[in-house]
């Protein structure tokens, strides 16, 4: 039995699969496989993407689904039940997987230490979120077969909330861990955003950053705009994770908006992710222009996930 809870599970053997088979789903040859299995799917914290794609991930291959989509309320959570005691439960009635998403960091751990099925990770906290960082990576992965990228080496910037967002965290792990099985040649991470609070990772995500001897990464000062990067990754200010629901100290400036003037400083190769939902900082006069790729990355995680459920199922 496999559980997925950090984007560091992936062994390259599996990216390579998960990729491949996403590629058959995406250009509409995979035909599915998940036909009698059942997926239970419980959402602790509010989703749009990774809900429905996990479920229409289910349904197109022919798998059903059970979900608690407001599980603090709807589930006997709200009656105080522990999270051991609920996954204990319903993994005794035997999907063949759950989907977990939860507020608390460490969630999916302590789950995947009672549970008799298999959990996939769709979110924890601060901590991780490794199925978007296998979307975001294939994502990277499709656009280096497109875009001819002007340097030797990719330089991957990520803007905005580098502090508690989780899907900055799983993607910087999964590049550093697998970006040379892919063939990518990583130059360097550069970190930068709006406000000093949230733009720069600290704690054991910079520990990690400093103790890797992959790839060079670069705090940058606040509200700079890596102009050389192939690949910028835009975060929204994930203020549910901060004391007093995100009321920076700093409010002396005007919140920074990814605008065109911002993108059109790029090269004509580089792309613009957003893993969503954007709030105010990436404008939407963006999305007409070649360089904005969120929305094709959001919809990879259908063919993504498609392709993760057949391999922990299968
Ligand atoms: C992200 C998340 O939930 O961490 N959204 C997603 O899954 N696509 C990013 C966010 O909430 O900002």
């Amino acid at each position: 039995m496999r559980h997925i809870i950090s984007a560091t599970d992936f062994t390259a053997e599996d990216i390579k699969r998960i990729f491949g088979r996403a590629l058959e789903h995406k250009r509409g040859n995979g035909k599915g496989r998940l036909g009698g299995c059942v997926v239970a799917s419980l959402f602790y914290e509010p989703s749009t993407r990774t809900r429905i794609s996990f479920e229409m991930a289910t349904l197109r291959g022919g798998g059903r689904i059970v979900s608690s989509e407001h599980a603090g309320i709807f589930s006997s959570a709200a009656k105080g039940e522990t999270l051991e005691d609920t996954i204990r439960v319903i993994a005794s009635y035997n999907p063949n997987v759950i989907v977990l998403r939860h507020k608390e960091a460490g969630a999916a751990t302590r789950a995947a230490a009672v549970s008799s099925v298999p959990i996939i990770n769709a979110g924890d906290g601060d901590n991780e979120h490794p199925t978007q960082a296998l979307l975001d990576l294939f994502t990277i992965w499709e656009a280096s077969r497109e875009r001819r990228w002007p340097h030797a080496s990719l330089r991957v910037s990520f803007f905005g909330d580098n502090r508690k967002s989780r899907t900055v965290r799983s993607l910087a792990r999964l590049m550093l861990a697998m970006g040379n099985a892919l063939g990518l040649d990583l130059g360097s991470l550069v970190f930068s955003g709006e406000n000093l609070e949230c733009a720069h990772p600290d704690g054991e995500f910079l520990r990690e950053l400093e103790n890797q001897e992959v790839v060079p990464f670069f705090l940058r000062p606040i509200r700079e705009f890596d102009r050389n990067a192939d690949i910028v990754y835009v975060t929204r200010f994930q203020k549910e994770r901060y004391p007093d629901e995100g009321k920076l100290t700093d409010q002396s400036t005007e919140p920074f908006c990814v605008g065109l003037e911002h993108v059109r400083s790029l090269s004509e190769h580089a792309i613009i992710m957003h893993p969503l939902p954007r709030v105010d900082e990436l404008s939407a006069e963006v999305d007409s222009d070649p360089r904005a790729w969120y929305f094709r990355q959001a919809e990879n995680g259908l063919y993504v996930r498609m392709a993760l459920l057949e391999m922990i199922i299968g």
